[in-house]
């Protein structure tokens, strides 16, 4: 009998985990050897991120990492989704590590280990090393070769004590926002490198995979982080559903086609073919790319709505995660984007969690068998200290309580999900918004640097100690 879709109990082995990412929080930009990577450049250069941010200091975790190790086991956090920043490891994108960076790593293993955190690796978060981006970045195939290297000298000094890899995050932003829209590092706006980028990510993928399954016992658990887009068409027109298909493609089959089955959509070609004729596609490369995986990774934050573009139809474009004012569409300007209806967040983006449950059965069906994980969720709001110095985001609470019990629904009707990480464990830089935007279930003062668990913090650090969800009115 299956479980009655109310209940908001989850099985006992589900991971309760946070997430961040190294650029976001990390700081310390020149110290133990590390060099710049795209996102030092971009930051710094002028009218790129709001208000000039950047991560040089970001929340200091580099200093911080002991505090904010405890601070997750103190609020009952069973896992913790971290990245590894590539220019730490190889300054210059290749040849020998440099064991002062990985040292680091070592060291935030360990302390998580030790307060029983099962630590999960993303190998690439956004943070290309300069110096490959110098020789053509993402739309080189070299980069790709790169990227084998490096995920092996990580794997074998991390393999034996991290379970949990993830080689790429949202290649999807890497390739559109990077090199098309040009809004996320290294800014560039080349509609046919975007696409080069895409492929030459999906093949990073494909070498990394091979390269950390050589070097690592056989019981570590190897998979990627998409943020695949919920894309719903605006009416059931078939022009509305053509659109939808083609963004269906852009946004998704562009990496699950090959990743999950050897292929690119016959429509993606179709689709792309005024930008791209695919001509670095190499003999091999989609077997390469096609490895059988150990999970999947999911990011969900807002569905997108589209439309076919008509003379009077016109609406924001789409970030990778719903509507938004960015427009990294190759070959879709033809495609409308429309802000869905409901609550938003500070983003803009829409509230919708019946978008995460269609996108958790929709991985269930696209690959059957493959055990998923919700990579990233969560939400900004506008957070401040009350005059007691304490952070109440009833907003947050709801949000996550309304996509955990998206989660809880898809489980019931079948689909397989092991884990769920809350985007993010804290406030940190959200890359071209800069510090604006806090989506951390703990508060950083960015003057003093202090860490203030958020209301949010103490209901899911309660969920994940007992595996069923606080009420929503629950303040702790
Ligand atoms: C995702 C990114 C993450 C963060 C959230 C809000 O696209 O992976 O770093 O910026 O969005």
């Amino acid at each position: 009998m299956p479980e009655p879709v109310s209940s908001v109990s989850f099985p006992p082995a589900f991971l309760w985990g946070a997430a961040t990412s190294a650029y976001q929080i990390e700081g310390a930009v020149r110290e133990d050897g590390r060099t710049p990577s795209i996102w030092d450049t971009f930051s710094h250069t002028p009218g790129k991120t709001a208000g000039g941010e950047h991560g040089d200091i970001a929340v200091d975790h580099y200093h911080r990492y002991r505090d904010d190790v405890a601070l997750m086991a103190e609020l009952g956090l069973g896992a913790y989704r971290f990245s590894i920043s590539w220019s730490r490891v190889q300054p210059t994108g290749r040849g020998p590590a440099v064991q002062r960076g990985l040292d680091f790593y070592r060291r935030l293993v360990d302390e998580l280990l030790a307060k029983g955190i099962k630590p999960a690796v993303t190998l690439y978060h956004w943070d290309l090393p300069q110096e490959l981006e110098d020789a053509g970045g993402w739309p080189e195939r070299e980069t790709a070769y790169r990227f084998a290297e490096y995920a092996q000298i990580v794997g074998e000094a991390l393999g034996d004590r991290v379970e949990q890899w993830i080689t790429l995050n949202e290649p999807w932003c890497s390739a559109f926002l990077g090199y098309g829209s040009g809004v996320h590092a290294p800014g560039r706006t080349e509609p046919a490198a975007s696409l080069r980028a895409a492929h030459h990510l999906n093949l990073a993928h494909g070498l990394g995979t091979t390269a950390l399954r050589s070097v690592m016992p056989a019981r570590n658990s190897v998979a990627l982080s998409l943020n695949s887009s919920v894309v719903r068409p605006l009416s059931q027109d078939p022009a509305d559903l053509a659109a939808a298909r083609k963004i269906d493609d852009l946004a998704n089959g562009v990496f699950h086609g090959p990743i999950l089955h050897g292929l690119y959509p016959e429509s993606l070609y179709a689709a792309t073919e005024p930008v791209t004729d695919w001509s670095y596609v190499l003999d091999g490369d989609l077997a390469a790319i096609n490895q059988p995986l150990d999970a999947l990774g999911l990011n969900y934050y807002s569905p997108s709505l589209v439309s076919a573009a008509k003379p009077d139809v016109s609406g924001p474009r789409a970030d990778g995660h719903g509507s938004s004012e960015y427009s990294p569409w190759p070959a879709a300007d033809d495609v409308a984007f429309h802000q869905t209806p409901g609550e938003r967040t500070e983003m803009g983006w829409t509230v919708d969690p019946t978008g995460l449950h269609e996108l958790i059965m929709r991985y269930t069906r696209e690959a059957p068998g493959l055990p998923l994980y919700i990579t990233e969720n969560g939400a900004a709001y506008d957070d401040k200290p009350d005059a007691d110095g304490r952070v109440h985001d009833p907003e947050r609470i709801a949000y996550l309580h309304g996509h955990l019990r998206a989660v809880r629904r898809a489980i019931a009707d079948g689909a397989d999900v092991r884990g769920y990480y809350l985007w993010s464990l804290l406030d940190n830089f959200e890359w071209a918004y800069g510090y604006e935007k806090r989506f951390g279930a703990v508060y950083v003062d960015y003057s003093t640097l202090e860490r203030t668990p958020k209301s949010s913090a103490y209901w899911y650090g309660k969920a994940a100690r007992t595996g069923t969800l606080p009420a929503v009115e629950t303040e702790l």
